[in-house]
């Protein structure tokens, strides 16, 4: 049917077998009223709502509400279907807490202990216009443009209320997330995403992905936190070097995806064996380093995707990788995971992280709940 259901004891958008399409937006909140935010936290929700079926974000919408009025949607979507369009929403550590210790919204003591700013990881280049924020909207979409008319429309009526922090559009997922999907390329040309969690893998997801009761505030039992990085690729030095330099930074081959040593892309990640000239996989490759074998078990749900934002000016492409994750704490399992490759990854010759935020992403939605409900 192409709709995937909004309101499940988890958001959708996370565990749901990634789509093909994304523009994630980040929001300030500008009004210093708690009334006026939970008034459009609840907006929001009907809205988004509605356009995850299909529908326009409002009764009424592009062409109902009569002629001498504003369309109350912006109608770039009326005939599209819904396609899987999904719309998961988090709160960032500046939402409850300012800068100078100011609690605007009345809510830092349900502040999350794992909410805290990532660490400044080395090589980090990161711009302040493309990073941090109050509210992430994060859509996913088979279509582009209803990913960009659901969070064009909840803009629209945040105006007063919110403003567009960042924004960013991600074509081609560069991750599976289910065993029923196939794993596509990200902009390195390599397939991302053969060790993924995948949903079907429910233990996994329930160890590392879905924060328990226990774990931290209340409010977030059934949550989870995204982490987000821009990362830009170096195009054209990746595109200048050869084929074997390029399998020995990522430690599988490119063709089938297999980890070196191995033939299929789903054998098993052999990080044991030696060949002629050292170890198979090389002691910094991006596979080695990123393993639990290597992290002390730790692992994350990828779900980012590809982006080209045209060129930088000085004839580059403005491309890479748009990379989100989830996981159950970020502090204990993105952090370590990202401190290690920093510090080693041999792709970091390629690569630069320009964008980066956290945001704590609550549970799913009973019948009579609305964005936030759990915490306000
Ligand atoms: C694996 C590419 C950044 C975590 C992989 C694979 C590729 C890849 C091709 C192998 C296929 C797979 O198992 O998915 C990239 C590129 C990046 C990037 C091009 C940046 C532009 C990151 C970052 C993290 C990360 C920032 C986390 C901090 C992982 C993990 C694996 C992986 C956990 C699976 C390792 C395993 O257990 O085999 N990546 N990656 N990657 N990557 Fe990345």
């Amino acid at each position: 049917s192409g709709i995937v259901p909004f309101r499940g004891e988890n958001q959708a958008g996370i565990v749901t077998p990634a789509q093909d399409r994304l523009h994630f937006a980040v929001f300030d909140v500008q009004t210093r009223s708690r009334a006026e935010l939970i008034e459009l936290l609840k907006t929001w929700t009907l809205m988004a709502e509605r356009m995850t079926t299909g529908r326009e974000a409002t009764p009424g919408g592009a062409v109902g509400a009569g002629a001498y009025t504003p369309p109350t949607d912006t109608g770039e979507a009326l005939d599209l279907s819904a396609s899987r369009l999904t719309l998961t929403i988090g709160f960032g550590p500046s939402l409850f807490t300012t800068p100078d210790g100011g609690d605007r919204f009345d809510i830092s003591a349900r502040k999350p202990k794992a909410l805290v700013d990532l660490p400044k990881f080395t090589g980090d280049a990161l711009e302040p216009a493309r990073s941090g924020g109050d509210i992430a909207i994060q859509a996913c979409a088979d279509d582009p443009q209803v990913a960009v008319h659901a969070i064009r429309n909840l803009a629209r009526v945040g105006f007063g209320v919110v403003s567009v922090r960042w924004s960013q559009l991600g074509f081609g997922r560069t991750s599976s997330t289910s065993t029923s999907q196939t794993t596509p390329r990200n902009l390195l040309g390599f397939k991302d995403g053969t060790r993924n969690i995948k949903a079907e893998d429910r233990d996994t997801v329930d160890k590392f992905v879905w924060v328990d009761r226990a774990d931290d505030q209340p409010w977030m039992a059934g949550g989870s936190y995204l982490v987000t990085r821009r990362i830009r690729m170096l195009i054209e030095p990746w595109d200048r070097t050869s084929l074997h330099e390029q399998e020995r930074v990522i430690g599988r081959t490119k063709g089938s995806g297999a980890p070196i040593g191995g033939r299929d892309e789903f054998d098993e990640l052999d990080l044991q064996s030696k060949g002629p000239s050292g170890p198979l996989v090389d002691t910094d490759a991006h596979v080695r380093l990123a393993s639990a074998e290597e992290l002390g078990g730790i692992q994350i749900l990828r779900r980012g995707y590809n982006f080209t934002d045209g060129s930088d000016g000085f004839g580059h492409l403005d491309a890479g990788l748009f990379f989100i994750a989830y996981c159950r704490n970020p502090q204990t399992q993105f952090v370590p995971m990202q401190n290690n490759l920093a510090r080693n990854d041999a792709l970091n010759e390629y690569i630069k992280h320009v964008g980066s935020a956290v945001f704590a992403v609550p549970p799913g939605l009973g019948p009579q709940d609305y964005w936030g409900s759990t915490l306000f």
